[in-house]
């Protein structure tokens, strides 16, 4: 029986070749609808990112970064003429309470980081000018300046009252005046605007900033004149960066395979209906989709019999680094993965079990990686680029070891590469520091622009 149920598992989980084109042509469909008009399901969101750095920028920046795991404050400075940045940089960690709690908690916690990080390094006593501020926040807002943007709705899991539909810079600004913090705010940017641009301030051939993290999205370079929903406000022909906030595509549930696990991920979301394909594909999710499978195995008595299973009923207790430690398990009788399941969930593992442990982390983490390439495929194909880096960040792209190369297969199967090549046309690299070289970089960009009266 436990066979059986295997196998309608590995049909499940499985997308071939003819789906995962499917699955791109429908992406390239709503992409395209979100660059003509406003409130389509996949935002594409104007940055007001005005085309790739040059690598000469130059200066010394405050970067705040909201949205990952952590909340992280750094000093940057740029040497300019492509010269290896200087960081300077805090970490925080943010608390449930805070992620769920109110408006006011949410930026009185980032200002006060942000007060003790510029006392801390006595950055105050640097200049007699406020310093400049890139702030990135990784959830999707709209925006009509660089400087502004309104929150959409909240993501990965995150649910804060008060902040949705209002400027979130309005609000950091106020936290940070009543504090009196020597702090403009220059450029409000998205983690992954933050990912191509600071690589692409080292190389040139940057052509998407992608996280495969937490949360699963990208940001490319379009062209104003394909960008109906702001015609006449840019001069014709002007590159702009566009954040997809693609992690919405397929909302309303036309291609994307969904099992029965997957639709409760998404009822006991704070945002049900929402975010489809991230919930499908990233880190964030990737772990509970794995725990709600055993404990349905569980639940039909087909494995852990006579355990108490009470521990792994317990939502979000099983993380992406739990999976990619499975995965890179080389161990024999695979007593890593048994040991370290033992300790987060308390249940033993036969030797059955644990070939059923391994073999669902990877349908998981395979179906992940591959739909995690539909949304490159459909920027690539869309845009006809055939050649170039993909600059991803996020614990995802970062920690699992087997992402890349199934990505990389999956792309090659959607956009028909020729078996047998020596390299990919489209390679994966690793993105340097969006959230801290990248929001520097920006905000150089930005006040360049702004002393040439552009
Ligand atoms: C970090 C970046 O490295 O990766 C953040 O600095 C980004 O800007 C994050 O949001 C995404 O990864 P994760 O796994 O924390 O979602
Ligand atoms: C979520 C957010 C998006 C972010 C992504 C990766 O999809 O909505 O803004 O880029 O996660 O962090």
């Amino acid at each position: 029986e436990l066979a059986d149920e295997m196998r309608k598992l590995e049909q499940m989980f499985w997308i071939d070749q003819q789906k995962l084109k499917e699955i791109v042509k429908q992406f390239e469909v709503e992409l395209d609808e979100g660059l003509k008009e406003n409130n389509k399901n996949i935002p594409m969101n104007i940055t007001w990112v005005l085309g790739q750095p040059h690598g000469d920028e130059k200066g010394s920046f405050l970067t705040v970064d909201l949205g990952g795991t952590n909340l992280r404050v750094c000093w940057i400075t740029l040497p300019g003429a492509r010269g290896q940045p200087s960081i300077v940089q805090e970490k925080y960690q943010l608390s449930k309470e805070v992620k769920t709690g109110t408006a006011d908690q949410l930026w009185d916690e980032v200002a006060d980081r942000m007060a003790t990080f510029i006392r801390d390094k006595r950055l105050d006593e640097t200049s007699t000018q406020p310093l400049p501020l890139g702030f990135t926040f990784s959830y999707p807002a709209m925006q009509d300046f660089i400087d502004h943007g309104v929150l959409q709705t909240w993501t990965k899991g995150w649910d804060v009252k008060g902040v949705e539909g209002e400027d979130v810079t309005i609000q950091l600004r106020k936290a940070m005046e009543k504090r009196n913090l020597p702090v403009k705010l220059v450029a409000f940017i998205n983690d992954t605007t933050g990912a191509m641009i600071a690589s692409a301030y080292h190389d040139p051939e940057t052509i998407v900033g992608a996280i495969f993290g937490t949360g699963c999205n990208a940001a490319y370079m379009e062209d104003s004149d394909c960008i109906p929903k702001i015609k006449g406000r840019l001069p014709q022909g002007s590159p702009v960066a566009i954040n997809c906030e693609y992690g919405a595509f397929d909302n309303s549930h036309r291609v994307l395979p969904m099992t029965k696990y997957d639709k409760i991920v998404d009822a006991e979301s704070p945002r049900p209906g929402e975010q489809a394909f991230e919930k499908t594909s990233a880190g964030l999710y990737l772990g509970e989709i794995f725990r709600l499978v055993l404990v349905d195995l569980a639940n039909r008595n087909l494995i852990f019999k006579g355990q108490d299973i009470s521990r792994l009923d317990k939502s979000y207790i099983l993380d992406t680094g739990f999976l990619s430690a499975v995965e890179d398990d080389q161990s024999p009788r695979l007593q890593d993965t048994a040991a370290s399941f033992e300790v987060h969930t308390g249940i033993l593992l036969n030797d059955q079990e644990r070939q059923v442990v391994r073999r669902v982390t990877e349908l998981i983490a395979i179906r992940g990686a591959r739909l995690c390439a539909c949304g490159i495929a459909a920027i690539c194909s869309k845009k006809k680029i055939t050649h170039g880096h993909v600059a991803a960040d996020g614990s995802v792209a970062n920690k699992h070891p087997k992402f890349k190369r199934r990505w990389a297969d999956a792309l090659g199967e959607i956009l028909d590469w020729q078996d047998g090549r020596t390299e990919d046309p489209i390679v994966l690299t690793s993105a340097e520091d969006g959230s801290g070289i990248g929001a520097a970089v920006i905000v150089a960009m930005t006040l360049e622009r702004a002393s040439k009266g552009e």
